[in-house]
């Protein structure tokens, strides 16, 4: 007997050694995981675009043109299974890294709220209710690394939520800690965050002078 039954071994064993590093070595294609200082989050909300399926806590896989179709699809599917059925809900979404996460001096990017969500609705991700701030994709400006986009999840029980004008104005240099405070909504029920940065990042050649929809915004609000 001897080596003639450990060879078949050796080389299956050699085969699995191979096919295991070969997926580690980076594939664009996955859905890598946030480092584990940006896990805080995900706390029991699922967040759905179209192809890619739930990104909650991962990067927006850079392959597939991903990163630059997630700045075009319509709202994603939010999905709090542990919702409630007979309570309503409010739901956030903002970039805290605007312009970027070293500098982010027009914290927080508000780029969705809804208010007055069924606790039905929020189970199933089916998000319906009253749009204080309509959808905006994430579109991180190029070289401005990567951004989180954040959800969070409150229980709204019974109280009347709106912006005062001057908010509505504008999603950028959102005061989200003074909107909390003022309507006494303190701990999330859920949250979740995924990570993106511009597609024209990772292309070996950029057009000059190629803006985007967060950058022309960041001018037109200043103005
Ligand atoms: C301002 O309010 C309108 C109506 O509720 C809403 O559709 C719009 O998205 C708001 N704009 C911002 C920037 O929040």
């Amino acid at each position: 007997m001897g080596w003639k039954m450990r060879l078949p071994t050796a080389a299956l064993l050699l085969g699995l050694v191979l096919v295991v590093t070969g997926e580690e070595e980076n594939n664009p294609c996955a859905h890598d995981p946030l480092p584990e200082e940006d896990t805080v989050l995900c706390k029991g909300l699922e967040v759905f675009y179209p192809e890619l399926g739930n990104i909650g806590c991962v990067y927006v896989p850079d392959c597939n043109n991903y990163r630059e179709k997630i700045t075009y699809w319509s709202e994603p599917v939010v999905k709090f299974p542990g919702a409630l059925d007979g309570a309503s809900y409010i739901l956030v979404m903002v970039d805290p890294d605007a312009p970027s996460r070293s500098q982010p001096n027009r914290r927080f990017w508000r780029h969705w709220l809804v208010t007055d969500i069924k606790g039905s609705d929020m189970k199933t991700g089916n998000i319906q209710g009253k749009e204080l701030t309509g959808y905006q994709p994430p579109s991180p400006p190029a070289n401005t690394g990567f951004h989180r986009y954040q959800f969070f999840v409150y229980l709204q029980e019974g109280r009347v939520i709106s912006l005062p004008r001057k908010e509505n104005k504008t999603r950028g240099s959102w005061k989200m800690d003074k909107f909390l405070t003022r309507f006494h909504l303190s701990e999330p029920e859920a949250s979740t965050q995924f990570m993106t940065r511009s597609f024209e990042d990772s292309r070996p050649f950029q057009a000059p002078g190629g803006g985007d929809r967060e950058s022309k915004n960041i001018q037109t609000e200043i103005t």
